[in-house]
């Protein structure tokens, strides 16, 4: 069998690439079951208070309009353990923003024209929605995970006290916003006590079970689909206030509802990165070694519930320091819940230490790539725990090489074109191997094919395929005849598409079960199958943990040329390139795009992307993507993305570390050290914008 032997790491098409160009790809929002309603939620407008009335009657009054729902008439839910889903419960607003009515309607317009006649009055009280650092209240959240709290080792005040060299500098990362293409949707429909709902998410097993537990349902009347999502971030990798509101409302009205949320809503309701504020301190001899790292951090939270941006978590990792200290505050205000969004706490986290490391190689006159292969180490700072692979050198190397970094004048502000100063900048990456347990099953038909079955989410990363080259590998099958079933939660349970973990996850459980049922076809001796074929299951409960004997992180190394216009003060990105150690890339073809599109995101963060929380009116000041700037093709250069071959047999059956986020982490880091070196000025807050350059 010559052509599957290399089915694991070929360059393989993604499976619905042809449905997606074509536009016959379905997402959430394009099934419509027959009788479907409509609905638009309304949201708070007072940042803080209570609601005291509702009037509904010009709503009611309004032709197409089936009803509304508020805290006064909706139906009790039990509590959902996420406070986000929380919704039409009781009369709080903890935010500008927050749902406090719903409006069900025979016409999307209907609904929306029904949403701008409910009438809300409200007992409004004082808010504050800014973020200061040294703020009296700012505290130390819990460490459950290894992420968060304070870490200290050694006399990080004295090393740092006693070091000749030193930079304490500090930086400002300010809220960002997903905003996947595709906004979150939900279509709700009940037959039977069954509830089937189709919508725009990383993880269904997960939906599926809020859903049960807040209508006090079996799991497995419940069924929620997700075959394709357009874009999550983050914002998409648990559920969201919209699918409790589509469920709810199907319920009340007794047809299905299809609930698509506006664009000018999602800045609010389904989550943000939390802006950061960076304390950086180093303290290093005057040949550059690190002496001292001190990176404190101060995130917001809501009312709602915590959330910690985890942006110390990286500084742990990176580099050899017989003192450091990391310290991660989160002070909660009256803003919308932040989330997961995009490498949540190391792309925050590294900007600022990265950028820290170029100050210090700057003030030492050392390259910053010879900082940073000073101050390599085997041994993770923080936990003294072995890596189970770590090429950050050879990624270092490997791309100063490919870049042209040697030819590079270290000098600021040496070259110059007319009006425009060019300048290059490099950085570091790393993010960590990330896994969860799984389910799958597969099956072996009479007929020679194979089916892979697991609820795994595709949302743009070609999993569909990835998972159909690891069970192609494994049975010693050709590619073309496994199909994979993904993207239902009636299918093995699996979890979600986020924290760059989904291809290990699943395909640990995928190669399991077709490791198992490799085993019952050879006991069968090329005996004729059964009609109903051959079956075998796995569970990676258990196997498939995160606790190592090794530190497991990816790691990479960006580099970024820049051009800026002193006249107009644009930055534009000319090359940006990345060298990354991820283990083994199982679909070079895939891959590149991930790394691609991490890096995209990243420019994104260091030149267009930033949202402003408006202190009077308590909300953010961008809403649309009119106002909120992601790259667009015009602003994004050729990006190379290269890897090195890892083997690390500590990982997974596939040898595998994540890619999805890795490509975001140092992108913004490489680009402001890049600004730096063109006009010699040290910008410390993002984004990059004409406004702060000039
Ligand atoms: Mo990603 S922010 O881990 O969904």
């Amino acid at each position: 069998m010559s052509d599957t032997a290399s089915a694991l790491g070929a360059a393989a098409e993604r499976r619905e690439g042809p449905d997606k160009v074509t536009g016959s790809a379905r997402y959430a929002a394009e099934h419509t079951p027959e009788g479907c309603a409509y609905a638009w939620p309304v949201p708070a407008t007072v940042a803080r208070g209570e609601v005291t009335g509702i009037d509904d009657a010009a709503a009611l009054a309004l032709p197409g309009v089936v009803g509304v729902l508020s805290h006064l008439n909706a139906p009790r839910l039990a509590e959902p353990d996420d406070a986000t889903l929380a919704v039409l419960r009781d009369a709080r607003v903890p935010h500008r923003g927050w749902y406090v009515a719903l409006v069900v309607a025979d016409s999307l317009e209907a609904a929306r024209e029904g949403a701008g006649a409910v009438r809300v009055t409200y007992a409004e009280e004082p808010h504050d929605v800014t973020l200061r650092a040294g703020h009296p209240d700012a505290y130390v959240p819990e460490d459950t995970d290894g992420t968060s709290g304070e870490h200290v080792r050694g006399d990080a005040e004295g090393a740092f006290a006693r070091a000749p060299a030193h930079v304490d500098a500090t930086y400002r990362v300010p809220p960002l916003h997903n905003h996947p293409m595709e906004p979150h949707a939900a279509t709700a429909r009940w037959q039977d006590g069954h509830l089937t709902v189709h919508d725009s998410s990383q993880g269904t097993t997960t939906v599926r079970n809020v859903l049960a537990g807040l209508f006090a349902l079996p799991r497995d009347h419940v069924t929620v689909i997700s075959e394709h999502v357009g874009g999550g971030f983050g914002c998409k990798g648990t559920p969201r206030p919209h699918v409790v509101l589509a469920a709810l409302a199907a319920r009340v009205t007794g047809r299905p509802v299809k609930l698509v949320l506006p664009r000018r809503q999602l800045a609010t309701v389904v989550g943000h990165r939390s802006p950061t504020l960076h304390r950086v301190r180093l303290g290093a001899e005057a040949d550059g070694t690190l002496t001292s790292v001190i990176h404190e951090v101060t995130a917001h939270t809501s009312r709602v519930k915590e959330f910690v941006e985890t942006a110390t978590a990286a500084t742990r990792v990176m580099y050899a320091s017989p003192h450091g200290r990391t310290t991660q505050r989160v002070l909660a205000l009256d803003v919308p819940s932040p989330s997961w969004m995009r490498a949540p706490g190391e792309a925050p986290g590294m900007y600022a230490l990265e950028s820290a490391m170029d100050e210090l190689a700057s003030s030492l006159g050392i390259d910053p790539v010879e900082l940073r292969l000073r101050n390599d180490t085997r041994t993770e700072p923080d936990s003294s725990l072995p890596f189970s692979s770590r090429h950050l050198a050879e990624c270092l190397r490997e791309g100063a090489r490919r870049f042209g970094w040697s030819a590079r004048d270290p000098r600021p502000r040496s070259h110059a074109e007319g009006p425009v100063l060019v300048g290059s900048g490099v950085a570091s990456a790393t993010y960590p191997v990330l896994v969860s347990p799984s389910r799958a099953s597969a099956h072996a038909l009479p007929d020679g094919s194979f089916v892979v079955r697991i609820n795994a989410t595709d949302i743009g990363t070609g999993a569909r395929t990835v998972l159909a080259q690891i069970a192609a590998d494994t049975l010693g099958a050709p590619l073309e005849r496994v199909r994979t079933d993904i993207g239902s939660s009636d299918l093995p349970a699996a979890p979600l598409a986020g924290g760059s973990s989904g291809t290990a996850s699943w395909g640990w459980a995928v190669h399991e079960a077709c490791t198992e049922l490799a085993a019952l076809l050879s006991a069968r001796r090329g005996a004729p199958l059964p009609p109903e074929g051959l079956s075998a299951t796995a569970d990676t409960a258990g196997t498939a943990d995160a606790d190592s004997d090794f530190s497991r992180h990816s790691f990479g190394a960006h580099f970024a040329e820049v051009g800026v216009d002193t006249v107009t003060g644009e930055v534009r990105v000319r090359r940006l390139l990345g060298v990354y150690a991820a283990g083994r890339i199982l679909n070079p073809h895939t891959a590149r795009s991930q790394f691609i599109g991490g890096m995209t995101m990243g420019l994104g963060m260091a030149l267009t992307e930033g949202s402003t929380m408006d202190a009077a009116f308590g909300d953010f000041a961008e809403c649309d993507l009119a106002a909120y700037h992601v790259p667009a093709h015009a602003d994004v250069p050729a990006i190379e993305a290269h890897w090195i071959d890892e083997e690390d047999p500590h990982l997974n059956p596939m040898g595998s570390k994540g890619i999805g986020e890795i490509g975001i982490v140092g992108t913004a880091a490489a680009i402001g050290n890049a600004v730096h070196h063109a006009t010699g000025v040290r910008l410390r807050e993002l984004p990059l914008t004409p406004d702060r350059v000039l």
